[in-house]
Formats: structure tokens, sequence, C-alpha cells
């Protein structure tokens, strides 16, 4: 189950200057009927991630068993959309705490950062650890540095056998790491063409970090699975969770200055969902001077950091809470306790958790700041997987709505091509040049 409230985004609520008139909906009706019907054109292109859901996973779930019977450690070495959702699947599903007590251990090597390199090394053990390198294009800087050195480091430990501990997930026919694993004989894993890194998480790419870490990946396609159905059934965003969650932050965003979208779960395992949504919605519609900016928030910590902001300064945000109705586990508050505090006892942690959303909403919705809430009864694969698939295919849709591409980045194209260029890359001369044009320390301020 999951539900959208959108009351407190709209103007009867919130006043019109804020909120959303519900007439302004329907004056997108025939652009979101359109956008819609080129959906369904663009399914097996660039909007083919809303098949994924119908993959065959036989494969990856027989290689993650062996994974699980053979190993104790699996390392992800990928970057953005090829590191992001491995992360949030597993902390959403096993909680951030699973490393502690279960085996195989996760850890996603993105950054090439040293210091968080040797301190994954410092926890592994090489002999019972996979690697799984994810890059769609098979040369990112990040992932081909960090993959280098454990690549030389296999080969020192374990001679022939580092074969056994590397599986590649990546284009199936282009990159360098493709040609490479053919010529090692590498265990390989394809990235649908037509799919690319930011919208790749139910695939290969986060499919089998979920599956090796137990997570049910066939629950969580299912999920993503009925979203598909009732999403591209029909253009009325009244009915569409996904339009009516692309169009209302349109809008506020477009029409009511809402620049900045913040997400905001009252559960601490949907944390690494937010930094997956941030890059998400900056990545896909940061462009052309359009976009809104993803800010992330957790409930109730942020109550005690941010929300004095949120009320009471700029007027530019919509907040999207969301929200769990059943925890895993829970505590009571017991009746014994001093009589100054004893309003508490009774309650459970996650009772205060809900007053707590309950209070901070109310206290929004009084500053007239634009608040949506996504409730589900549970967070287990099935909806996992509803919420993914929604919020991808409402990003590719306000992408459409912007009438920007949602699929390409080009503007990090050239930080990359000025790092090639700060390398020494063969064909990356000019790069250098036009950096050290750009490059002044002009102004500084040095304290010793
Ligand atoms: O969404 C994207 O395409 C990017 O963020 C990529 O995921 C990221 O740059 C890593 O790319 P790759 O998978 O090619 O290594």
């Amino acid at each position: 189950m999951l539900k959208i409230d959108y009351t407190n985004v709209m103007s009867d609520i919130i006043g019109e200057r804020d909120g959303i008139l519900e007439e302004e909906f329907y004056e997108y009706k025939h652009i979101v009927q359109e956008i819609h019907e080129k959906i369904h054109e663009e399914r097996e292109k660039s909007f083919y991630f809303t098949k994924l859901p119908y993959q065959d996973t036989t494969n990856i779930k027989l290689l993650a068993n062996q994974i699980r019977e053979n190993f104790d450690y699996f390392v992800v070495i990928g970057i953005g959309g090829s590191a992001l959702g491995n992360q949030m699947l597993q902390d959403a599903i096993n909680g951030p705490y699973y490393n502690d007590f279960q085996f195989p251990k996760l850890y996603i090597l993105d950054n090439v950062d040293p210091e968080k390199f040797g301190s994954i090394l410092d926890m592994i053990d090489l002999r019972k650890t996979v690697f799984n390198v994810i890059t769609k294009s098979g040369s990112t800087v990040e992932t081909i540095a960090n993959f280098s050195i454990i690549y030389t480091t296999l080969k020192e430990t374990l001679g022939e056998n580092y074969k056994n501990h590397l599986i590649f997930t990546t284009d199936p026919e282009k990159g360098f790491l493709r040609k490479f694993g053919m010529q090692e004989g590498i265990t390989m894993l394809d990235i649908p063409p037509e799919v690319g890194g930011r919208f790749s998480v139910l695939s290969p790419v986060g499919l089998l970090s979920a599956a090796v870490c137990g997570i049910d990946i066939d629950s969580l396609l299912e999920g993503a699975k009925n979203a598909d159905n009732l999403c591209m059934q029909t253009s009325n965003v009244f009915e569409n969770p996904a339009y009516l969650i692309g169009l209302i932050h349109y809008i506020a965003c477009e029409k009511k200055g809402k620049s900045i979208s913040v997400m905001m779960p009252y559960l601490e395992r949907l944390s690494s969902f937010v930094d997956w949504y941030r890059q998400l919605w900056a990545e896909s519609l940061g462009k052309e001077g359009f976009g809104q900016t993803p800010l992330k928030a957790i409930g109730t910590i942020d109550q005690h950091s941010q929300i004095q902001l949120f009320r009471e300064g700029p007027k530019d945000k919509i907040i999207t809470f969301i929200k769990v109705e059943n925890s895993l586990r829970d505590f009571k508050i017991p009746s014994e306790i001093p009589s100054d505090i004893s309003y508490l006892s009774g309650h459970t942690l996650k009772e205060i958790l809900d007053i707590e959303l309950l209070g901070t909403r109310a206290a929004l919705t009084k500053s007239k700041v634009p608040n949506l809430t996504i409730t589900i009864d549970q967070l287990n694969p099935y909806n996992l997987g509803m919420l993914i698939y929604i919020y991808e295919l409402a990003t590719g849709f306000t992408g459409y709505l912007y009438k920007i591409n949602p699929f390409d980045q080009p503007a990090v194209e050239e930080g990359k091509n000025f790092a090639y260029g700060l390398m020494g890359r063969k064909g990356y001369e000019d790069k250098l040049r036009e950096f050290k044009e750009l490059d002044k320390e002009k102004y500084i301020l040095q304290v010793d």
C-alpha cells in the first residue's frame, strides 16, 4: 500500500501564493496526455527502465546464492547511479547496521578517497571477498582507479584464482570493462543499453548486491510492476502517482517559486533513499536553467536542525514527508517514570515518531509551506519497488514537462574532461590548456 496525501499543497489550505489551485492541474491535462503517449512510445528507448520489473532474475539469484555460500564480503565498486541504489536497497530493507550482525557483509566503494579505500580493505579478507565492479560506461575514473588497485592486489594475493573474486556489471557491448572482462574471462552481467545509471537500480546493477544480502528481489520487482501497471494505464494525474508527484513539483517550482524539494522520511532506514532521490532529481532535471534542488532531511533529527529554516526562512521549499505505518520493532515508555515527564508514559517510540511528524507537518502548514505525505504500510521490498518506480517515472515525466532531456548529464562531462586533461590522458590536451586559463588563485586568505 502506498498513499499520497497532497492536501497541504493545495491553495484552499495554504493560500494561493504558495498553494496550487485545483484548476491549475487541469491546465496541464493535454500536455500530460501528450507526455503519457510519448512515454508509451519510448518504453523500448529512454523509458526502458519501466520494463525492468519484467526481467528474468533466475541468473542473478543463482549467482547471488553461490556468493552467499562461498564468500563473507561483497564489495561494490561503482559510483553515482552504479552505487547509490545499492546502498539504498541495502539500508531500506536490511537496515544501516546489517554489517554488524550479518554475512555476507556489503561495502560500497564509490569515492577515490584513499582513507575510505583503506578502511574497507582493513575490514575484509580478500580470500573471502567478491568485488562487483559496476559501470555502465565502463570507464568512469573513480571506478576504474579503485578497480585497478583491487585487480593487482587480488592477482598478487590469489594468483590465477583472482577471477573467481570479480564480477563485472556493465554495458553488454561497449566500454573498457566489457572488453577487459572478455579478455580475462570474468563473470559479467549486462546493464540494458537503454538504461542510464541513475535509472538502473532495478537492473542487475542493484539486484545482485540486494540478492547477495538476502533481499527478495522478485518482490521488489513485483512492487515496481504493480506501479507500472497503474501508471501506464492512465494519464489522469489524480490517479497516476508518478504524474501527480511530478506535476505538483513542477507547478510548485515554476509557478510558486519552490525551487527546493525537501525529502524528509520519518524512518532512518530511508536515509539512503533520499541520497538516491537527490541524484535522480538533480542530475535528471538540472538543465538549461531549469530544475529543483533536492534537499535531505530526516525526521525527527532535522526538526532540531533545519525545520527552523523551513518554517521561517525563504519561502522556496516544498516538502515531501515519507511515513512508514508499521515499524519492524517498537519500544514502550515505562509507566514508572518521574511525574514531570509522565506525559510520555504509555507511548511507544513509534507513536512519538508519528506524533512528531504530525506536529511538524501542522507547523509547516501553518507557515504555508507546501508539503505532501507519502505513506506506506511497511518498508518491505514490494513497497520499496513501488516507491522506486514511481520516483523514476516522476523524474522522467517532469523532465518532459520542463522540455529537457532527463536522461543525459552534459554538465557532468566537463569536469571529467578537465580531470582527464590534468591526468595527462591522450586527446585531452586542449582541456588541460583550457583548465589552466580557468583555474586562477587570485584572492586567497591563508591562516597558519
Ligand atoms: O546517472 C548517471 O548516468 C551517472 O550518475 C552515472 O551513474 C555515474 O556517472 C557513473 O557512471 P558509470 O556507471 O558509467 O560508471
